[in-house]
């Protein structure tokens, strides 16, 4: 744990010079790349799903897991759409293994069964995060439009991989948290601490593409007592030793995110430094909620990062001249220690990992 501390201020300290400086004296920690964009799901709050179905060119995933690597990324996460309705999804996660990047994919767990998940284990995922945002079937197909059932098988079958083999991939449970949702969070942790699986929180958000948001998911004023206080509860389940991967501080922040979309005072957003955006036709962001400012068609992803476009992002995200998100990943220096020991434990995991047999 010493050494993770360690790398966690070596980077730290990299990134505070880098944003005094606006230059980037560090690489990403993460990536997310879109693999494609069409969905199995129905979520309320997300509008991809309306979009035709098809998947990017394995080509063109390959090369933007070549660039991420070049640039120095540590972990590149697939997103969609679903990424398990993409059959080439163990080629690219195969591919990022041969460039020693850790791999790491989404899914709304619709597809979780051998058939899917088989391939993409074999071929070397690190870690795997599925969306769940409520165990009651009503209210999880009131927000999501699809039934929870085989999300649950398949996140059993998922923890009875694990518990074969332990050391084989990293799994996360992503709750997105509404006023649909609040009451049953801590119902939805009492059941990740029973397959033994972390849960992380990340609120609702208006400024995805979509921009669909319907009324009922968000909370007024005269939630936010309520609202406080399911926070507290899970800030207690935490410290009692439930497996909530935020920490206390990004929690703290939900209420007046959620009720009045403010962000805490002092707000530093190091997203320009740590992370990095792709979407399914190559278009780069210096965050997911930001406009593309280059395409991995026509430009090196090294030469972007260095550039004086990239720069001026970054000093408008410095500026919270953006659409102000409350995501974990995105926030102040906080991020990036919890991200850094995500890809700690990843890497733990990796070099104690034995070998999948496709036995499951
Ligand atoms: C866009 S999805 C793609 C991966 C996959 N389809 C899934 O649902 O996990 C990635 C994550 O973003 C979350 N998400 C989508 N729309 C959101 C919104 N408006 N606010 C907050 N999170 C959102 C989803 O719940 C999911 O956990
Ligand atoms: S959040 Fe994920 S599962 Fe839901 S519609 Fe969007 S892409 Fe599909
Ligand atoms: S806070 Fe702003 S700059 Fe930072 S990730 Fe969110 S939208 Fe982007």
């Amino acid at each position: 744990m010493k050494e993770i501390s360690q790398r966690a201020k070596q980077y730290i300290d990299q990134l505070s010079l880098s944003v005094e400086k606006n230059i980037p004296y560090v690489t990403p920690l993460t990536a997310s790349l879109q693999a494609n964009k069409w969905c199995n799901s129905r979520c309320e709050y997300c509008g991809i799903w309306k979009s035709n179905p098809g998947n990017p060119l394995v080509k063109d995933l390959f090369l933007a897991v070549n660039e991420l690597s070049e640039l120095g990324v540590q972990m590149v996460s697939l997103t969609g759409g679903e990424p398990f309705l993409n059959n080439d999804l163990y080629q690219v996660i195969q591919r990022m293994n041969d460039k020693r990047v850790i791999s790491s994919t989404m899914t709304n767990g619709l597809l979780l069964n051998q058939k899917h998940l088989q391939p993409i284990l074999e071929a070397g995922l690190n870690s795997l995060c599925v969306s769940l945002d409520s165990i009651d079937p009503d209210i999880y197909r009131s927000i999501r439009g699809v039934s929870l059932g085989p999300v649950l098988k398949g996140l059993k079958y998922v923890a009875n991989i694990r518990s074969q083999y332990p050391t084989l991939f990293v799994v996360s449970i992503n709750c997105v948290i509404s006023k649909a949702n609040i009451d049953g969070v801590a119902d939805l942790v009492a059941f990740c601490n029973d397959l033994d699986i972390s849960v992380g929180f990340q609120p609702l958000h208006r400024s995805f593409e979509s921009r669909y948001n319907p009324e009922r998911l968000q909370f007024l004023s005269e939630d936010l007592l309520p609202l406080k206080r399911q926070i507290e509860k899970l800030i207690k389940m935490k410290q009692a030793g439930s497996r909530i991967d935020n920490d206390e501080a990004y929690l703290l922040g939900f209420p007046d995110f959620l009720v009045y979309k403010r962000l805490p005072e002092r707000t530093l957003c190091t997203a320009g430094f740590t992370t990095i955006s792709v979407d399914v036709d190559l278009n780069v962001r210096s965050c997911w909620p930001k406009k593309p400012i280059g395409n991995l068609h026509s430009q090196k992803l090294t030469e972007l990062w260095h550039s004086d476009i990239y720069s001026q992002n970054r000093a408008s995200m410095l500026a919270l001249d953006c659409p102000k998100c409350w995501l974990r990943c995105h926030t102040d220096y906080l991020s990036v220690q919890w991200l850094m020991n995500l890809l700690d434990k990843i890497l733990l995991a990796k070099s104690i990992k034995s070998e999948f047999r496709g036995e499951a």
